[in-house]
């Protein structure tokens, strides 16, 4: 049933290209425009959308907080992101021009669905992203896109979460192209580089035997913190997550930014930090902003783990190790950058035994609120 692979986990991390490409399929004409017609809401009302809520509770809400940044840039819509369980009991404000994004692996999950019905019942629309075929959320949403990752078995989510990550920014292209955008070119640059994305994965999945030498050397770590910013920073929770739900490490992310407002006070001799660097093509002066944090903990005693892209050589001086990563647009480097902190938590789950498939106190879908 495991393929050959150890674990389910690791099986379905290799996964991963295919979990893209089938998600991506079938969903683009050949002139590279997007064909959603699964999305049953009306293109009228989906040109009046003012506002989108992510709604969606673990590893599911990091992808919608992926899909703020892209959304928001390409379609100019604002987008929150709200932990599901939170949602319904802050009074939000929703209405008949609010689009709701569910996104759930399972469709099953109880916080996820009380929300969904909450933000109907507000006259909100309902647009659900789910890997379950049939499944409640979806059932009782006014659209759904599904992933196609396939079954998840491990209760870590690793291929779902790409899948859903490549379902956000197909929504967000999609609703650039109806409502028009500032940046065509951009546009049509990153559905080309989208299409490239599952030949890149697997390229980053080849470095496995480098991640998990590394994991195994640092297995007897207590604490590991994460930094990244603009896509990075909800990759750097994902991270973080990953290590605390199946190697059971106390591990933080935060957004790199944030550093010197109080996490950089952890920073002790031999404190492990990965950092997710982002693109050195991308805006603004992000990469060296980063690229100074890397120094600054490192400075302190930090032991540096950083995730950059090939040829950026600037990380090279303040990295004890790098995890290469392609190069892709900015907005689509969290399908490459989360890669190695998945092989990572895996790996180092592995080397200290632990059922990396079954961790203790969780369940792969929590069906009570
Ligand atoms: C958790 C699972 O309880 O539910 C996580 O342990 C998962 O792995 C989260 O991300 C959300 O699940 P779903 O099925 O709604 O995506």
């Amino acid at each position: 049933v495991k393929g050959g692979y150890d674990s389910f986990m690791r099986k379905e991390i290799h996964e991963q290209p295919t979990a893209v490409a089938d998600t991506l399929r079938g969903r683009f004409d050949t002139r590279g425009q997007l064909m959603l017609d699964e999305l049953r809401i009306p293109e009228a009302e989906l040109r009046s959308i003012d506002k989108i809520i992510v709604i969606a509770c673990g590893t599911a809400a990091y992808s919608g907080h992926v899909a703020k940044y892209a959304i928001e840039h390409w379609c100019r819509i604002p987008v929150e992101v709200e932990l599901a369980h939170e949602f319904r009991y802050r009074d939000p404000i929703v209405g008949p021009r609010t689009l709701v994004v569910a996104i759930s692996q399972s469709g099953e999950t109880m916080d996820t669905l009380m929300a969904v019905r909450h933000a109907r019942e507000q006259g909100a629309r309902v647009l659900a992203i789910c890997n379950t075929h049939g499944s409640t959320i979806p059932r009782e949403s006014d659209a759904v896109l599904y992933t196609h990752a396939g079954p998840e078995v491990a209760v870590a989510s690793t291929k779902a979460f790409l899948a859903q990550v490549a379902a956000c920014y197909l929504l967000g292209l999609f609703l650039a192209q109806l409502r028009g955008t500032k940046f065509p070119d951009e546009l049509r640059e990153t559905v080309a580089a989208l299409q490239a994305l599952p030949d890149k994965i697997q390229r980053v999945i080849d470095t496995e035997p480098e991640i998990e030498e590394v994991a195994r050397a640092l297995a007897d770590e207590e604490s590991f913190l994460f930094l990244g910013r603009h896509v990075g920073y909800p990759v750097a929770l994902e991270g973080a997550l990953k290590l605390k739900e199946i190697a059971y490490i106390h591990a933080e992310g935060f957004a790199a930014g944030e550093l010197k407002h109080g996490p950089i006070a952890l920073i002790e001799e031999g404190q492990p930090v990965f950092v997710v660097v982002p693109s050195p093509r991308g805006r603004d002066s992000l990469h060296s902003k980063v690229v100074s944090n890397i120094q600054e903990v490192r400075a302190r005693g930090a032991r540096t783990l950083v995730i950059a892209e090939e040829g950026d050589d600037d990380v090279v001086p303040f990295a004890d190790v790098i995890f290469r990563v392609p190069q892709t647009p900015v907005l689509l480097a969290p399908l490459v950058s989360v890669v190695p902190l998945q092989i990572f938590a895996c790996a180092l789950a592995t080397a200290k035994g632990l059922d990396v498939d079954q961790p203790r106190n969780l369940a792969k879908s929590v069906t009570v609120e």
